[in-house]
């Protein structure tokens, strides 16, 4: 039974049972319907309380339906019918109470949260606005600057921040069920509020609509659904109920059938799908409870603070005691910039540092489950340190590399135990970003592979599987777009109009920019040990730019000129006469030809890695190009949007 009653002397509990979140699918919405009518009807039912089974209070509506025409009940007229029902409905929230899960509980009388639940309208990540009066009841519950905050963000909110934004009537530990039912018994002693709709809200004044218009219009980049929120809830400030009810529905259903909102719901779902990937099904992953990380670097560091941050203890072994210092002072900067930002607590940072062992003798490994390599991108420097962790370590440890661009295979020749062997590709700050590119080799047995996945699991980052290949998706696809860059400034578009363009697209840089931040030489000198190697290599623009010193921010110029201490791209006039030789004058294009020329050579890449079975699926990619590379999340990733 998807709804059950239960009674507790005279108050009848409602149990909602919809696997696994509680979507409020077409058969839940018409259970809880009958579920007002029947409690209605019975006159020894004074109040109910409405409570989840499972992980979760309701998690909002059926995202799955959302490709499909809506069937009624519709959640409008089932909060409404809530909201009206003869007997007082107290909601009983733990997990998370989101959208339309959140807008049911507005419909009742009253919410008690536990104190780990959190409540939120999502929505607008979904590419959508409530649909259920979410705009409208949120200003009368909690005033205007709260529903504002929670609806064009998408934000959820803790238990305890809800209780004082106004969201939630109480919040209770221990036994929800039973907390709730004293609350809906109390409850009876007092008079009613009245229901949300008929209570009053008051609008800011125009002014403070504009800034707010400003600040999501910045922050938006292009996304519709965060704005269209905003006017949502300006005219449910100003108008009256009714209006602002068909005013919301209307954006909803429009909204719902956006390409925006398609291209957000398949991020959505592949997000989902990407830490249980088919061919793994029935592969039992390792557990890992000991790791270490070999080389305290830029991404040694970030690494081994993602590992900290999941409650893993770390092993970090650098090559001398020096460098094992800066290794650890990598560390700490990592954790006191988060101390900084409120993240952590210096009590919590101090407890990161110290889950860490630091040392420069491999004898510190015996005992570790997973270790992961990040020293020099250099063959011999990383076979060197296998070669030792195959001797120092457990026989059934994990050893993993998270080399950008060297072949693994011919990294992990030699090791005693070449199944145990694996690439996982972190990106750059590691304890941030979401992507873990994970590469198996050859001889990577099945269980390895799924103890990267559970390893990802278990950090909170987003899988995906990539073969064997120069630059394995990300970077591959990186190459290609800058290459394509490249072409369209030696056809006469200007730099700067190329990544204005890739801005205008939702890219929070364009690509030469982008350069300039992360240095220009690291790729020069990869092409360079290419060339050493006989390999083919044309001469990139940033070749000449970088023969000539220009290596972006870092040198005071790259692609831009940049004044001291400030980082404002300017166009450069050496940059200019260092590439006049090689541009031709082209045909003009307009930002959304330049936007379409980039993305469709990503696709076009793409395309080509799925051919060679480097990548398993688009959405793989998609996933790639919105987690690690900075594509804009509502455009779907460029397989996606190539579709379109
Ligand atoms: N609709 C359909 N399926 C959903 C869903 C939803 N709203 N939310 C989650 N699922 C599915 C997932 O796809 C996944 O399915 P799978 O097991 O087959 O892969 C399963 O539920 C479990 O999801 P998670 O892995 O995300 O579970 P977690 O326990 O990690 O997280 C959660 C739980 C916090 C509830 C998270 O699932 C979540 O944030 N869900 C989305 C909530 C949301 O966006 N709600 C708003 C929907 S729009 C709306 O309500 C419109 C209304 O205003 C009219
Ligand atoms: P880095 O130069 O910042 O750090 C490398 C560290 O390894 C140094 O601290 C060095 O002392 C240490 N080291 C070198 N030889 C060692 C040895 N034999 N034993 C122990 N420690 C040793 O380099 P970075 O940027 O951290 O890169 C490390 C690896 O990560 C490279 O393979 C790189 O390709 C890869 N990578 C880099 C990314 C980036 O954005 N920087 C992104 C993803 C992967």
């Amino acid at each position: 039974m998807i709804v059950s009653i239960d009674r507790d002397g005279d108050i009848a509990l409602v149990t909602v049972d919809n696997p696994p979140v509680n979507a409020l699918g077409q058969a839940l919405r018409q259970g809880l319907w009958d579920a007002v009518g029947a409690l209605d009807a019975d006159p020894t039912v004074r109040a109910v309380v409405l409570i989840c089974a499972g992980r979760t209070f309701i998690a909002g509506a059926d995202v799955s339906e959302f490709g499909k025409p809506p069937v009624p009940p519709h959640l409008p007229d089932l909060v409404d019918r809530l909201e009206g029902a003869a007997k007082p409905w107290t909601a009983a929230i733990h997990g998370s109470a989101l959208g339309g899960g959140f807008e049911v509980a507005m419909g009742c009388r009253f919410r008690v949260a536990l104190d780990s639940a959190s409540v939120g309208l999502p929505e607008v990540t979904l590419g959508i606005v409530p649909g259920a009066s979410g705009t409208v009841r949120t200003p009368r519950l909690a005033g205007v600057e709260a529903a504002v905050e929670l609806v064009t963000t998408g934000r959820p909110v803790k238990a305890g921040k809800a209780l004082s934004m106004g969201l939630v009537d109480a919040v209770v530990s221990g036994d929800l069920r039973a907390e709730s039912l004293a609350f809906a018994r109390k409850a009876l002693t007092h008079p009613l509020p009245p229901p949300i709709s008929a209570r009053p809200v008051t609008s800011p004044d125009p002014a403070w609509w504009d800034e707010q218009r400003k600040a999501i219009a910045k922050r938006a980049k292009g996304e519709v659904a965060p704005l269209r929120a905003l006017d949502c809830l300006r005219i449910a400030a100003e108008k009256p109920f009714a209006e602002a009810m068909a005013h919301e529905r209307a954006t909803f259903l429009e909204l719902r059938a956006s390409d925006q909102a398609a291209a957000l719901r398949h991020i959505f779902f592949a997000e989902r799908a990407a830490p249980k990937p088919a061919h793994l099904a029935g592969v039992k992953p390792r557990e890992i409870r000991s790791t270490a990380v070999i080389g305290g670097g830029t991404m040694g560091a970030g690494i081994a603070a993602a590992l900290r941050d999941a409650g893993l203890p770390v092993v970090l072994i650098e090559r001398d005691e020096e460098a094992v210092q800066r290794g650890l002072a990598n560390l700490r900067s990592i954790f006191d910039g988060a101390v900084k930002r409120g993240r952590l607590t210096e009590a919590q940072a101090r407890a990161r540092m110290d889950g860490v062992t630091a040392g420069s003798d491999y004898a510190l490994l015996s005992g570790t489950g997973l270790v992961i390599e990040a020293v020099f991108e250099d063959l011999a420097v990383k076979r060197a340190v296998f070669a030792r962790l195959g001797q120092a370590c457990r026989p059934d440890a994990i050893l993993a590399t998270n080399t950008s661009y060297l072949d693994p295979r011919l990294i992990a020749e030699g090791l005693p135990h070449p199944d145990r062997f694996i690439g996982l590709h972190f990106f750059s700050p590691a304890n941030v970003m979401k992507l873990l590119e994970i590469v198996p080799t050859p001889t990577t047995s099945p269980e390895t592979l799924a103890t990267g996945f559970a390893l990802a699991r278990q950090l909170g980052k987003i899988p995906v599987q990539a073969g064997i290949c120069d630059g394995f998706i990300g970077n591959r696809i990186l190459k290609r777009y800058r290459a394509e860059a490249e072409t369209l400034v030696r056809d006469g578009t200007p730099i700067a109009a190329v990544d204005a363009a890739m801005r205008a697209h939702g890219f929070a840089m364009g690509p030469f920019e982008a350069q300039d931040l992360g240095g220009l030489d690291i790729a020069y000198l990869q092409r360079e040990g290419a060339r050493a190697s006989g390999q083919d290599a044309p001469e990139t623009l940033g070749d000449i730019l970088v023969r000539a010193g220009r290596k972006g921010q870092k040198t005071g110029g790259g692609w831009y000129d940049y004044a001291p201490g400030d980082r404002t791209p300017k166009p450069s006039d050496t940059t200019a006469g260092l590439l006049a030789g090689r541009i031709t004058a082209g045909p003009t294009l307009t930002a959304e030809g330049i936007a379409s020329r980039l993305t469709g050579a990503m696709a076009a890449e793409g395309k080509a890695i799925l051919e060679e079975g480097i990548a398993l699926k688009p959405s793989d990619i998609d996933l790639v190009e919105v987690h690690g590379y900075g594509y804009p999340r509502w455009r779907g990733g460029p397989m996606f949007a190539a579709e379109g």
